[in-house]
């Protein structure tokens, strides 16, 4: 198990919901934190996590601006001396429709597809040089949704079939019909994890991705217009329980699970799960999980 306590890592989107529980677990973890956000609680948070031992340091910005992804960065690096650990959460959502005219689908492009891709691109372009140059692996955790991952593979070319947690059911929705964009914004990061896992394996680099599945935050009461019905809240995960979660991960270190799509869905236990063989082909030199 690989010890937390000392390492450096940086939360994006972390003033509310997932992000927040996120930090303060690594925190609690021993973890130093940096953390961003577009809202300024992610200012009072560092204050917060500091109070608890560790060091931490927050920025008020949007992920999408390269100026503010280099801040966060090279300010993270000034104050712990380090990076280990990447949580690319910083998220939103939006709805969008195929019919939806030309100004509202460039200003939805902008908001849903800066944040959600662009934002975990620039981050992962700024963080892994400096990953590669301390020569100490690393991880990188990028949040994305179980939209496409319950597992989305048809099931005659699924080489998991035996091993499915969900057997027959539920299948993945493939998104929504009224969220494009979003979909769109998190389906790309497979392209992400898979190429950066691959290029980054030798570098004992874990890239890896949590799929959420509904799970309480400011995001999905906003989805129900910040009034859902009690029994709803009640069947959505925790964001504690997820963050326990990202600490296990971290936990393996660079001997554990690589380019894996963790999935969480509401119904199933909040656990890390035992990885699952990659679909995709990988060299034979990249150790993947497990599943060389
Ligand atoms: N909660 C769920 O059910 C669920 C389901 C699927 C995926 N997700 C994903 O999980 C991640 C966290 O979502 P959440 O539910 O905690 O949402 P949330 O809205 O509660 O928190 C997201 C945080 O990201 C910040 N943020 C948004 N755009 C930003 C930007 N451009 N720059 C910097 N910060 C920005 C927000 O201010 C907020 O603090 C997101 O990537 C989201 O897409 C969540």
């Amino acid at each position: 198990m690989a010890e937390l306590k000392g390492k450096n890592a940086i939360v994006t989107g972390a003033a509310v919901g997932l992000g927040v529980a996120y930090a303060r677990a690594l925190a609690a973890a021993g973890v130093n934190v940096a953390v961003c956000d577009l809202r300024d609680e992610v200012l009072t948070l560092a204050e917060e996590l500091r109070a608890t031992g560790v060091q931490s340091v927050a920025w008020q910005g949007d992920v999408s601006d390269p100026d503010h992804v280099r801040e966060v960065v090279d300010g993270t690096v000034n104050a712990f001396g380090s990076i280990d650990i990447l949580v690319n959460n910083a998220g939103v959502w939006g709805a969008s429709i195929p019919e939806d005219n030309l100004d509202k689908s460039l200003d939805d492009y902008d908001k849903i597809v800066g944040t959600n891709l662009k934002g975990e691109y620039l981050f992962g372009r700024a963080v892994i040089p400096i990953l590669i140059d301390q020569g100490q692996g690393g991880d990188i955790v990028n949040i994305a949704t179980d939209h496409m991952v319950t597992c989305g593979t048809p099931w005659h070319r699924c080489p998991n079939l035996d091993k499915c947690p969900w057997g027959d059911s539920p299948r993945p929705t493939g998104g929504g019909d009224i969220m494009d964009l979003y979909d769109v914004s998190k389906w790309a990061l497979n392209g992400l994890l898979y190429a950066w896992a691959k290029a980054l394996a030798p570098h004992r680099i874990r890239v890896n991705q949590f799929c959420m599945g509904a799970t309480d935050s400011f995001m999905l009461r906003g989805f129900h217009n910040f009034d859902p019905p009690q029994e709803e809240i009640d069947t959505w995960m925790k964001a504690e329980d997820n963050a326990r979660v990202l600490i296990e991960l971290l936990e393996e270190g660079p001997e554990g699970r690589n380019a894996q799509n963790i999935n969480f869905c509401i119904g199933r236990p909040v656990a890390l799960e035992e990885p699952l063989e990659q679909i995709y082909i990988f060299p034979d030199h990249v150790q993947i999980g497990g599943a060389s």
